[in-house]
């Protein structure tokens, strides 16, 4: 079962001016600035009561933030939801015929194992289920 809503995850194109806009937008600065050296991505994040907005941009041309934002506008990239055993909801997920674009969970940002969702095979919405990782 997906629990939480965890975060929205926004794809843009200049990280300053966008942590700007939502610092003015939220009223409130982010939280945590962190650098994806797997996913060539820099990531802002704010907190929004339980959930977060995590500002995605692209570090490289084979990134998927900049790829995505080749084809499409700044804005809506994916949704993610909290899970409490990564696992097991692959697999689940699997058996419900949901594609998922990685075979094993991985190392994301802000202290999670993330796995994605094709978006073809969710109602148009690339998904990702994110796991803490306790320490
Ligand atoms: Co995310």
């Amino acid at each position: 079962m997906l629990t939480n809503l965890e975060h929205l995850g926004l794809a843009v194109r200049d990280l300053a001016a966008a942590t700007d806009l939502y610092t003015r937008l939220l009223g409130q600065p982010p939280y945590k600035t962190e650098h994806v050296a797997s996913e060539a991505v820099d990531t802002v994040f704010f907190r929004v009561g339980g959930a977060k907005l995590e500002l995605l941009a692209g570090t490289s041309p084979e990134s998927a933030i900049t790829k995505f934002l080749e084809k499409k506008s700044e804005g809506m990239h994916h949704v993610a939801f909290e899970v409490v055993d990564i696992e097991a909801e692959m697999a689940r997920l699997r058996a419900e015929g949901f594609t998922l674009l990685n075979e094993t969970p991985k190392r994301g940002a802000d202290n999670k194992l993330v796995c994605f969702v094709h978006p073809k095979s969710a109602g148009g919405v690339l998904v990702e289920l994110c796991q803490e990782i306790k320490e």
